[in-house]
């Protein structure tokens, strides 16, 4: 089939050499040329693990290309694939759908034969009605079917979890793209991928109830380590023995820094904004999202404690930056918060993450990068494991810090709470 993927970021890109790795002629687009020059050439532009070596594979096979030539790519494609961007709003919760319905108008301009325009985005439950009303102003409605297609990969495991989907969830009415869409998906559904096709508005609402659950999940298990930390009871116990029942799961109960990234934080706000149009009170979801900003302020308290309120001039370590592993992706990182603010109270901050300089940090005087374990431990009064990413799994703190008192504070409770406090270290968890 002949696909053009509008927005090659993490999901359209993603998508894109996936879908072309399945044997699809794909042209992705994006509006930032630097990206897709590089794109040309072989550089990628994110940090996920395995897709460099599909870019390169599908690229040379000629089955997946890149351009700016938006035209072009409508042109030579009967499927269309939006992935740009939903952000949240400057100033309130509601998604900012600026970069949709530039595209929808691009897209309208185009169109000459029938298009099936798939929305992987994630947008407000009826966007994609806004979306069929706006084209068929200009184009007859047997020219194109608006459908919801939903995108449930993580960064980290995107191909992965593209490949060998869960659910591939498909909101249409419109029985020509019902049936295009489903061969498109044919060779994931033979992996077993379930296909679950619904009307377009419960497709857009799956993505936000999914999220705003996972996120609620996560919020939960963060204040009943509130409570735990404050009866003497070890979190992880607590996860583990509520995991352990089917109807719970163990799966996002990990106690840690709160939730971030590109998708938790700005669509449990989307659906709330979404709930205030529809006049709908969604106070469990309101609860995650206040827990959530209030977390970082626990931590912090908890900094502060083990630093005994002595934080000027300290030397303070972040293993990890990003939101969580295997990703660069930095958006609503809880170091975001945390880091700014210890440096503002005079910290020295020191930073190495695996995916590495984040230009985010440039603008603070005592916030340093190193490319080094060694140099980022070296001689730190506080070490906080920040980011889980494997190899700061088997360090030998006592050995990387030198010859002085120091603390750790491991915030995704990776490291056994006896092996470290047996080794003599000042260790603190979740
Ligand atoms: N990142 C994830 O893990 C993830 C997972 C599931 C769903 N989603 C959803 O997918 C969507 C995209 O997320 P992302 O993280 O890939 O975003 P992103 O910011 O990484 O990528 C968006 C891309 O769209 C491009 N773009 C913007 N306007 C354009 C235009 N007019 N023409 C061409 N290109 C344009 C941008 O230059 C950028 O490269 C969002 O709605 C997000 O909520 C993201």
């Amino acid at each position: 089939m002949k696909l053009c993927i509008i927005g090659t970021g993490y999901v359209g890109l993603v998508s894109g050499v996936c879908f072309s790795d399945l044997g699809n002629n794909v042209i992705c687009v994006d509006s930032n040329i630097k990206k897709i020059e590089n794109l040309k050439k072989g550089i990628i532009p994110i940090y996920e693990p395995g897709l460099e070596e599909l870019v390169k594979k599908n690229y040379k096979a000629g089955r997946l290309n890149f351009t700016k030539d938006l035209k072009f790519a409508i042109d030579n494609s009967n499927i269309i694939f939006i992935c740009v961007g939903t952000p949240t709003m400057k100033n309130g919760y509601s998604a900012d759908l600026k970069q949709i319905y530039n595209v929808v108008n691009e897209i309208t301009r185009h169109i000459k034969k029938f298009k099936v325009i798939i929305t992987k985005s994630t947008v407000p439950v009826t966007t994609g009605d806004v979306i069929e009303k706006l084209v068929s102003k200009k184009k007859s409605k047997k020219l194109f079917a608006i459908v919801s297609n939903p995108e449930f990969l993580r960064e980290g495991e995107a191909i992965r979890d593209f490949m060998y989907p869960d659910r591939i969830v498909v909101g249409t009415e419109n029985f020509k793209a019902k049936n295009i869409v489903r061969s498109l998906y044919e060779p994931l559904i033979k992996r077993g991928g379930k296909y679950l096709i619904t009307s377009r508005r419960a497709a857009e609402l799956i993505k936000y109830a999914s999220n705003a659950f996972l996120a609620t999940k996560i919020s939960y298990i963060n204040e009943i380590s509130n409570l735990c930390e404050k009866v003497g009871v070890d979190v992880e116990d607590v996860s583990i023995g509520m995991g352990l029942d089917q109807r719970i799961g163990s799966r996002f109960l990990r106690a840690g820094p709160g939730y971030g990234g590109s998708c938790f934080p700005k669509d449990t706000k989307a659906i709330l904004d979404t709930a205030k149009k529809f006049n709908t009170n969604l106070s469990i979801i309101s609860s995650t999202v206040r827990s959530n900003e209030k977390r970082y302020s626990i931590l912090f308290n908890k900094i502060n404690k083990i630093m005994k309120g002595k934080i000027i001039n300290k030397k303070i370590t972040f293993l990890g930056v990003t939101f969580k592993p295997n990703t660069d992706d930095m958006r609503e990182s809880p170091a975001l918060k945390l880091i700014p603010k210890l440096n503002r109270i005079g910290a020295k901050i020191t930073y190495y993450d695996p995916s590495g300089f984040k230009d985010i940090f440039d603008k603070y005087k005592n916030v340093i990068f190193t490319n080094k374990i060694t140099s980022a431990c070296k001689n730190s009064d506080l070490i906080i494991l920040h980011t889980e990413w494997n190899e700061f799994r088997n360090l030998n703190f006592k050995k990387l810090v030198g010859n002085k008192k120091f603390s750790l504070y491991d915030m995704r409770n990776i490291f056994s709470y006896n092996k470290m406090t047996k080794s003599g270290i000042n260790y603190f968890r979740i």
